[in-house]
């Protein structure tokens, strides 16, 4: 034993663990195995199961039902039949359960930190002091939605059945973050949880037994990626939330393509961590720690690529080496650790060989030089140096301790490097200068920032990401709609489709020879343009008489508009005032033409009477997005003490538009408005057999000072431009109001765009159906930056 002068010398403290006998108690307890949690019963343990092992020694926890398809399937029809009565029960009702199970979960926070850190490898000074609490905040949150639902969410209803499918990385907060918003807006669940982890999900599954939850509502299935697809592919379930890797993100958004299932996805990430060179170089290097070191940097939102400033680098990763080296790694019991396990030997491989890439291509891996345990899955706190944007350890998530560090000369081109990613889930930065930081983290592609802090997370605010980082947020008011649908959408009808003929190529020749030319072309950049192939077709009116020509886009012409669109990016950093006044010019120019645009619809096949209230809904519509453009605003969550959370809404850039056949005025002016109202650009693709009153608005456009490649029109045939459209990079989110919503939504998965589908015809004449904050909600994102404040 070292005397209290050796001590003082060598400043080392021993060990303190944390009792795990509870937890012990309670496996043993389960020792013939678990089953599922269907219908509020636990199933008999299948034949087919597997061990859950604990990653700091491999020792078997537990043996656990690889659930099958025919699981899921018990556990979605109990879900499916609890729904009824529970969706029914008033907000309060459904606030009473939730504020139950986050009382039982406070009660139990040690038990359940004990067996959240068993079964994941984590520190148990992390389940304690963050997992478990924000378990707990996060039902209570949402019993506060439950409670406010009909004041807050009026319209709407729950989505219906949810599966959720949740990583190993956060077990139980992530179940949280997935059960207290879908209960909370009246939802049934499916939940699976991941197989290296399951553990707290069936002690959860205990707990909502205990709070007396009606029986169906929760439905906790465990297994494996074959389990997690049965859920996917049941067609019981309305909706899919899911967390995880990029990949399966990616087959899922395929599976559920023209299902109609609702679907967020949460997915990786390679955040950048910025220091400028004014930070307070010090709390950085904290920052660090918590950055990557953090659930041993097995965290979607990790601060993986750090990028210093070039006069401070030498300085701050000196600092960071010093750091690195006096962090502790070992039994996550202890109190005293800094770093636990790797949740499993399969992860552990992934760190290595990407580690040992990393090596290859002339990275320099600097690592702490700690001793580590000799049983279990370890993996020493490191940085690479030496690395460029585009090496392997910079560009690929590791889902490891391990960060890239670079440096960079200028603001600039640490926005520059920060965005060179495909992900875009989080980011931090570090500056003493209120100014450059919000700059940064105003530029920065992410859908969290957080200034001068890192990993903060809370009910109130959103969490989720842009890019190939996946869409949709959990987390506050913006996450609450990921569980809800309006409750007129939910009651439109599908129709049968039509399967209309293909669009008849007119050849050049036949265009020029005609009189005179009346082929409308298409508007790119501001400007009409000629279709690239210089075919065109012919437009047909009421009593199947030709009636004009529209030009024949192709997938050429798409990506001209989608450049033009992307060059015009003045439009999204305009200010909303700006934005409104050329909303109100398009409105009033459109005004002073009522009569030509009505008799243009009458041309197409519309009654005097419904042209002319399509044309005067077109007016409104207008006026009303106008009036939205500098209201529709953000929001100032309240998270932690002494931090203000801002909730702002970013347009998403790009968006491709493809309108619907029905009011092929109405239906344009009700996609594009909202969209360019909040700062996008958009590729529009008018309803292909009635394109001509859109393609007249050129005029109103080019007199109304919208910039050139604000709104670009391509006319042709809708399913090819649309395909063109989902599978463009530069086009971050989709509306496609069509018949081939699947093969759009199939095609979107290659960038995992945002895409909003549907092959049912709405009342575009409805203020309700065709106009409101729905619209203007998907047509923007919720970037939440945390700024902490006080000395
Ligand atoms: P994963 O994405 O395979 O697993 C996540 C969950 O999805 C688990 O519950 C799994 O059983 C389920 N799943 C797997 N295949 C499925 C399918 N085809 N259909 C439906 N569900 C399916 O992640 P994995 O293999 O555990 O980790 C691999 C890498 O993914 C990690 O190294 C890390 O880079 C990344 N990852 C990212 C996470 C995040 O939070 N962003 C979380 C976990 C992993």
């Amino acid at each position: 034993m070292p005397s209290v002068s050796d001590i003082l010398d060598t400043m080392d403290y021993g060990t303190a663990p944390e009792s795990n006998a509870h937890a012990v108690a309670w496996l043993k307890q389960h020792e013939a195995g678990f089953g599922h949690f269907i219908n509020g019963v636990f199933t008999k343990p299948s034949p087919k199961g597997f061990d859950v092992a604990n990653p700091a020694n491999g020792q078997k926890l537990a043996r656990v039902s690889l659930g099958s398809a025919a699981d899921v399937d018990a556990a979605v029809k109990a879900a499916r039949k609890a729904f009824g009565a529970w969706s029914k029960l008033s907000g309060h009702e459904r606030a009473r359960h939730l504020y139950a199970i986050a009382r039982i979960i406070q009660k139990r926070e040690r038990f359940l930190s004990v067996l959240e850190t068993m079964d994941n490898g984590k520190p148990i000074r992390e389940s304690r002091d963050i997992d478990i609490p924000l378990v707990a905040r996060h039902f209570y949150h949402h019993a506060g939605w439950a409670e406010l639902i009909a004041d807050e969410f009026p319209g709407h209803q729950p989505v219906g059945v949810c599966g959720q499918i949740i990583p190993w990385n956060f077990p139980l907060l992530m179940l949280a973050w997935k059960i207290a918003p879908a209960l909370a807006a009246g939802n049934t669940v499916v939940l699976k949880p991941a197989e290296f982890t399951p553990l707290t999900a069936l002690a959860f599954a205990e707990i909502c037994r205990e709070a007396g939850l009606p029986p169906g509502v929760v439905n906790i299935v465990t297994g494996d990626g074959a389990t997690g697809a049965a859920l996917v592919e049941h067609t019981g379930v309305d909706k899919i939330a899911f967390t995880g890797s990029t990949d399966v993100g990616r087959l899922i958004r395929k599976a559920t393509a023209g299902s109609g299932k609702k679907l967020s996805l949460e997915l990786g990430g390679k955040s950048p961590f910025i220091v400028h060179e004014d930070a307070d170089l010090d709390a950085a290097v904290e920052g660090v720690v918590d950055a990557i070191w953090f659930n041993q940097g097995q965290v979607c939102c990790a601060g993986s690529r750090i990028l210093v400033q070039e006069g401070i680098a030498p300085r701050f990763l000196a600092k960071l080496r010093r750091r690195m080296q006096s962090l502790r790694v070992g039994d996550p019991l202890d109190k005293s650790i800094d770093m636990g396990a790797i949740v499993d030997p399969v992860q552990l491989t992934r760190i290595n060989e990407l580690v040992e890439k990393g090596k290859a291509e002339g990275g320099t891996l600097l690592q702490a030089s700690c001793e580590l345990p000799t049983s279990g899955n370890w993996f020493a706190p490191a940085i690479f140096t030496d690395v460029e944007p585009s090496s392997t350890v910079m560009d690929v998530e590791i889902f490891g301790p391990v960060a890239a560090v670079m440096s960079f000369r200028t603001p600039e081109e640490a926005v520059q490097i920060a965005n060179h990613t495909r992900y875009g889930l989080a980011a931090t930065v570090w500056s003493e200068n209120i100014n450059l930081a919000l700059d940064t983290a105003a530029r920065v592609k992410a859908g969290v920032v957080w200034i001068n802090s890192t990993n903060l997370f809370d009910a109130a605010a959103g969490f989720g990401g842009n890019k190939e980082s996946g869409f949709g947020r959990e987390g506050g008011r913006e996450g609450m709609y990921e569980y809800l649908v309006p409750a007129w959408e939910a009651a439109l009808k599908p129709v049968a489709p039509v399967k209309a003929a293909p669009l008849s190529a007119l050849p050049p020749e036949s265009v020029e020879a005609s009189a005179i030319d009346r082929t409308a072309k298409l508007y790119i950049g501001g400007k009409q343009a000629r279709p690239d192939a210089g075919y065109s077709y012919s437009v047909y009116g009421a009593k199947g008489k030709a009636i004009g020509q529209a030009g024949l886009g192709n997938r050429k012409d798409i990506r001209n508009a989608v450049e033009a669109a992307g060059k015009a990016s003045g439009w999204s950093s305009a200010t909303a005032h700006n934005r409104a006044q050329v909303l109100y010019y398009i409105a009033e120019n459109l005004s002073a033409r009522v009569e030509e645009f009505t008799a243009r619809l009458r041309q197409m096949g519309a009654s005097t009477k419904d042209a002319k209230a399509e044309v005067e809904a077109s007016l409104a519509r207008i006026f009303w997005y106008a009036a939205q453009a500098d209201k529709y605003d953000g929001r100032v969550h309240s998270t932690k003490s002494r931090h203000v959370t801002l909730a702002m809404n970013e347009p998403w850039g790009v968006m491709g538009v493809v309108c619907p056949d029905e009011m092929p005025l109405l239906g344009f002016v009700s996609l594009v408005m909202p969209a360019i109202a909040m700062g996008n650009r958009v590729v529009a693709v008018p309803s292909p057999r009635a394109p001509l009153a859109v393609t007249d608005l050129y005029q109103v456009f080019d007199t109304s000072d919208v910039p050139g490649g604000v709104v670009n029109i391509v006319t042709g045939e809708r399913d090819e431009l649309a395909k063109t459209l989902a599978e463009h990079d530069e086009v971050a989110a989709l509306w496609y109001f069509g018949p081939g919503v699947k093969a759009v939504e199939v095609a979107s998965a290659g960038n995992l765009k945002a895409t909003r589908a549907s092959a049912k015809p709405r009342d575009w004449l409805s203020r309700m159906q065709g106009q409101g904050s729905e619209y203007l909600r998907s047509a923007v994102q919720v970037k939440n930056i945390w700024v902490p404040y006080g000395e």
